[in-house]
């Protein structure tokens, strides 16, 4: 396994592999990142990782200082998977003095996780298709679990002719249903118990769903009375929205994506389920 901190080596290194999986990680690296490199491993010939904490999709009020690292654990696990090459960039390689361009999708800054942070997609697309330029994947995988951001990706390599494939793998859980995230390490063992309830909620709404209920004002009802069965929950957001627009919707005709973001004390944590 190759890990590369500088653009010009990891071109050189990417140039040998005829097809190749780029899995883009902030690192911290949990079940959920290597479900997706297990998936990349499977469909292409080689499989990179890149490992960056990308400072610009982090508001000035928001985690980017104690997000958390450990480059040694994630060097041994993506060793464990066979993963070929691993970016590592110092900030300073991704954003050079004088860097001076963002890729922007207005739209998605109005709606969920866009609304909630500003210029935090700018941040992502930015970043993901500077990595994307960068390592020229056969594929980039993401996962469902960041639902948005697999929409913004997916509108970004569409707008810009990008010639990649993008792959959504689902979201991994914990055996009680809590997603994966490198964010859980925030969480106390108080929390961490109460923190299931994102996927309770999810899971009431899909089975009022499953029953026939099509109004999404009912069923962001269904999930709002879950989450205020633990007082300490603050919701951000609560929404049935087109799973590809991402707007709000008033009946579900053909399908919906259910998600939502919710505060528990400092800790910010998102979910969703298609249907
Ligand atoms: P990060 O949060 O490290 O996630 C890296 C990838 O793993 C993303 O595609 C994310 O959706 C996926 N992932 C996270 N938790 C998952 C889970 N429980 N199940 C399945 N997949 C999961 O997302 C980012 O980093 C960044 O925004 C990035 C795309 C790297 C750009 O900086």
């Amino acid at each position: 396994m190759q890990v590369i901190s500088t653009i010009e080596a990891v071109r050189t290194a990417r140039a040998v592999y005829p097809t190749l999986g780029l899995v883009p990680t902030m690192g911290y690296l949990h079940a959920g990142h290597l479900s997706l490199v297990r998936q990349a491993r499977q469909e292409c010939g080689a499989v990179a990782v890149s490992i960056f904490v990308n400072p610009t999709q982090f508001g000035p009020n928001e985690d980017f200082g104690r997000y958390p690292r450990d480059m040694q654990r994630d060097l041994s696990l993506l060793e464990a998977e066979g993963v070929d090459l691993v970016f590592t960039p110092e900030p300073s390689t991704i954003y050079p003095p004088g860097f001076g361009t963002e890729v922007v999708l207005a739209a998605a800054e109005e709606v969920l996780e866009g609304a909630a942070r500003p210029g935090h997609f700018r941040g992502v697309a930015t970043v993901v298709c500077k990595l994307l330029n960068i390592l020229q994947p056969t594929r980039a995988y993401f996962g469902q679990k960041d639902a948005q951001q697999t929409v913004v990706v997916r509108q970004m390599v569409r707008d810009l002719n990008m010639p990649y494939e993008i792959v959504v793998a689902p979201t991994i859980r914990e055996a009680d249903g809590l997603a994966l995230s490198s964010r859980n390490t925030y969480l106390s063992a108080e929390q961490r118990q109460t923190a299931t309830v994102l996927y309770r909620a999810l899971r009431a709404a899909s089975e009022h769903y499953a029953a026939g209920e099509r109004s999404a004002a009912v069923l962001r009802e269904v999930m709002q009375m879950v989450l205020a069965g633990e007082p300490s929950v603050q919701p951000e957001y609560v929404s049935v929205a087109d799973p590809l627009s991402l707007r709000e919707l008033e009946t579900i005709s053909h399908g919906a994506l259910f998600s939502m973001a919710v505060r528990l004390g400092s800790v910010r944590l998102i979910d969703n389920m298609l249907v």
